[in-house]
């Protein structure tokens, strides 16, 4: 029998996020079992065996509410239900019964920033009129001008145009995204309250964790006179800015943290929170919401030293708070790493931004410039991919990056669905190319997401990355996420890494305890491995050089 150590006994004993690789579902686009074009619960249920052959340790599903979609599911008119669409509580009970039985873990999304405006709350403040106690939960205020017509401030709203809109009495609303979604106000006790209910609800039905949505901007300071658009700029954001990342806003996720951990085993968090680093261990503490996204790597270029110095100050951010870091390349709201590893000057999370550096003139074109080096920007992304799994922390992974799927660029203006692409013209391509339904099958309705179409429409070279495509050829990137995750079971150890000396500035080497070193190539010429045995890596090793952009694993 091998010896238990201090260490095993501490690990055993770490709560099951510390290190976990949670795989974010856009419900939406996963799976259709109803065949209506748009992704639901059973169709997530339905591949469920998939999910576990991923090797993945939980889940975490966008929201799946009540929703006009007017911002794919982040407008959520019923925090307590599911989409009709997307099926009932019950089919929710089952999925979290057979994730739960194949060890999977189950996170939502709570968004307590905005509503929907179609939520109870916000029809009520509508017909209730100017100066009702129902007005009181959102943030409403009387225009400028001297017939109030003038928006209340020249604030914009993060998916551009102004971040106010008026109703018919006349009033305004505050809205930091789109107009569909009013921002609530937190100093109300009922909306306090009710969110707590909606916690113990979820958690009630056996969900494990919480992903908070837009978590640094539910307080705010609205005392008269407001501050101007550019005045707003000028502010410092050290926990008193009027909008963004106040102190005060943990207030709230202390009273959270007391129902998180009511339960038995404490219910997680993490914190969607886009704040200047020195301030994301408050969100990150255990006293608050526990974990936080670390987004650092969505901006960065596939390059040695922004990757280092990356991990370096993140493991650093993550003891100061006590959590673990989290590693991301991908999600719904950027351009797929593939893709932007493939772009000119790799890209950055906003991507999608029109910025020529960055490669949206690309999208923005609809993919029909030469651009895109599609074999190279798959390449590297498998091996950021293999160098982040090898790291101390969780990982998330978005759905479809496990098939190397690229960003869809040929989305007609008429299919468009980001309300970024429409409050800017079309100048912001928007997020809709990330979110383009799964391809399952090679052939066959919609490549196997439904049998009637796709709410968002699949390019033909979907075909080549079908999950029965990739599942058949042992080199996949499919096959490859696989093998990383199960042989990760082995080399995950104490949170810890030692980096090693190379003899090229393009290559970055670690070491995690147990021995495993984790080698990536970021250059084009091979490098030479050295010692170790070869467990797995992005793109074939042989007479021990690593390929260009590349990444290996040598086991001790
Ligand atoms: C962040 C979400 O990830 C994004 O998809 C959404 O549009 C905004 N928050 C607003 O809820």
């Amino acid at each position: 029998m091998p010896e238990t150590t201090d260490l095993d006994a501490s690990l055993a004993a770490a709560p099951w996020w510390r290190q976990a690789v949670v795989y974010q579902i856009y419900p939406r686009s996963f799976a259709d079992a109803n065949g209506d074009g748009l992704g639901d619960i059973p169709g997530i249920l339905s591949r469920v065996d998939y999910l576990a052959s991923l090797g993945i340790d939980a889940v975490w599903l966008s929201p799946f509410y009540p929703s006009e979609l007017a911002d794919g599911g982040y407008d959520v008119a019923d925090y307590r239900d599911v989409d009709p669409r997307l099926g009932t509580l019950d089919d929710f009970d089952a999925m979290v019964q057979a994730l739960h039985a194949r060890g999977i873990k189950v996170v939502v999304d709570i968004v307590p920033n905005h509503t929907s405006d179609q939520h109870a709350w916000f029809q009520e403040a509508l017909a209730a009129g100017r100066g009702s106690a129902a007005r009181e939960r959102y943030i409403f205020r009387d225009g400028d001008g001297e017939d109030g017509s003038l928006p209340p401030t020249d604030w914009v709203s993060v998916f551009g145009g102004s971040a106010w809109e008026r109703v018919e009495d006349g009033q305004w609303y505050l809205h930091n995204f789109a107009k569909e979604q009013p921002d609530l106000n937190w100093d109300h006790p009922e909306v306090r309250e009710d969110f707590l209910t909606t916690l113990r609800f979820w958690s009630d039905r056996g969900v494990d964790g919480f992903r908070i949505d837009v978590a640094h901007m539910l307080t705010k300071d609205l005392t008269e006179p407001l501050p101007s658009k550019d005045e707003l700029a000028l502010i410092p954001q050290d926990g008193n800015h009027p909008l963004i990342d106040r102190d005060d806003v943990h207030d709230i996720y202390a009273e959270w943290r007391r129902v998180f951990d009511s339960y038995d085993p404490p219910r997680t968090a993490v914190a969607e929170a886009w704040v200047h680093p020195s301030r994301i261990h408050l969100y990150a503490s255990p006293e608050s919401l526990g974990q936080a996204f670390n987004f650092d790597l969505l901006e960065a270029d596939f390059d040695p030293d922004q990757f280092r110095r990356i991990v370096s100050d993140n493991l650093a951010l993550a003891a100061q708070s006590g959590s673990s870091s989290t590693w991301v390349l991908s999600n719904h709201d950027v351009v797929r790493h593939a893709t932007r590893y493939g772009l000119p000057a790799a890209t950055r999370s906003n991507g999608w931004r029109p910025d020529e550096k960055h490669g949206a003139s690309w999208l923005l074109s609809g993919g029909t410039e030469p651009e895109l080096e599609r074999e190279r920007g798959l390449r590297r992304a498998l091996a950021a991919t293999l160098f982040i799994l090898g790291l101390p922390g969780s990982t998330y992974v978005y759905q479809g990056e496990e098939l190397g799927l690229h960003e869809v660029a040929e989305i007609p203006a008429s299919e468009r669905q980001d309300p970024t692409y429409f409050r800017t013209e079309g100048a912001e391509i928007g997020r809709d190319g990330c979110r383009v339904p799964l391809p399952w099958t090679a052939s066959g309705s919609s490549f196997g997401f439904g049998d009637d179409g796709s709410h968002l429409p699949q390019p033909a070279w979907f075909a080549e990355s079908a999950v029965d495509v990739e599942d058949a050829d042992p080199s996949s990137p499919l096959n490859l996420y696989r093998r990383a995750l199960r042989l990760r079971r082995e080399l995950q150890g104490a949170e810890e890494l030692a980096w090693q000396p190379t003899d090229s500035q393009d290559v970055l080497r670690f070491r995690r305890p147990g021995g495993w070193e984790i080698v990536t190539n970021f250059g084009e010429s091979p490098y030479e491995l050295g010692e170790g045995r070869v467990v797995l890596a992005s793109t074939p090793v042989t007479g021990g050089m690593l390929p260009g952009e590349a990444t290996a694993w040598l086991a001790p």
